[in-house]
């Protein structure tokens, strides 16, 4: 893995693709036991999610099913604060046991704004899956029922994440350069 440039700033690697994939996997089994006996609906939120739903998903057992949101409080490399729907939710969750796949919770804010709208709705159990989780970033403390990492306050990158809409397609996970 060598660094990366995109626009005005560089990125080191940080998490290589066989860890990803193996936490991934760890994850999964995971959740196919907690599961057994029961048909989950996954609700992964877009853009940022797409990779780890995918992958995931492949590594569920169970019979369950899949659906997408999409939300955005990100603009560049810093939280704008407001968090826009920009699909909705056409998914019938009334008892249902719903797992929300986000790729990495920072502030919290995205999850603090967008959880209503499920518990809302009446669903039989709700618990919150996330690649990436960023403890010292927290405003709005959320409760992480599945996470593969826990990593510093810094601008990550790849595996579906972006800077300004670039860099989702590269395999692995890097953050920003000499960044503290
Ligand atoms: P909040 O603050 O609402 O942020 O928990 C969650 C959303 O913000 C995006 N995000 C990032 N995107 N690298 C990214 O590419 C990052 O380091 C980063 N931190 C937060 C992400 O879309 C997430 O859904
Ligand atoms: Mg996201």
């Amino acid at each position: 893995m060598s660094e990366v440039t995109l626009f005005d700033k560089t990125f080191e690697p940080y998490l290589p693709e066989s860890l990803i994939q193996e936490k991934i996997k760890e994850l999964a089994l995971q959740i196919n036991k907690d599961y057994a006996g029961k048909k989950p609906l996954f609700i992964a939120i877009l853009n940022g999610s797409f990779m780890f739903a995918a992958d995931l998903f492949k590594s569920i057992s169970l019979e369950a099913e899949i659906c997408f949101i999409k939300l955005a409080s990100y603009k560049g490399s810093k939280s704008t604060g407001n968090v826009v729907t920009s699909i909705g939710l056409d998914a019938d969750l009334n008892q249902r046991h719903i797992i929300v796949l986000e790729d990495i919770i920072d502030t919290g804010k995205t999850l603090h704004e967008f959880l209503p709208q499920l518990t809302n709705q009446n669903p039989s159990s709700l618990k919150i899956a996330v690649l990436l989780h960023k403890p010292d970033a927290t405003v709005y403390p959320i409760k992480i029922d599945y996470c593969c990492f826990s990593i510093p306050n810094r601008f990550v990158l790849g595996y579906g994440l972006d800077y300004d809409g670039y860099g989702r397609n590269l395999k692995e996970i890097y953050q920003l350069k000499g960044s503290e």
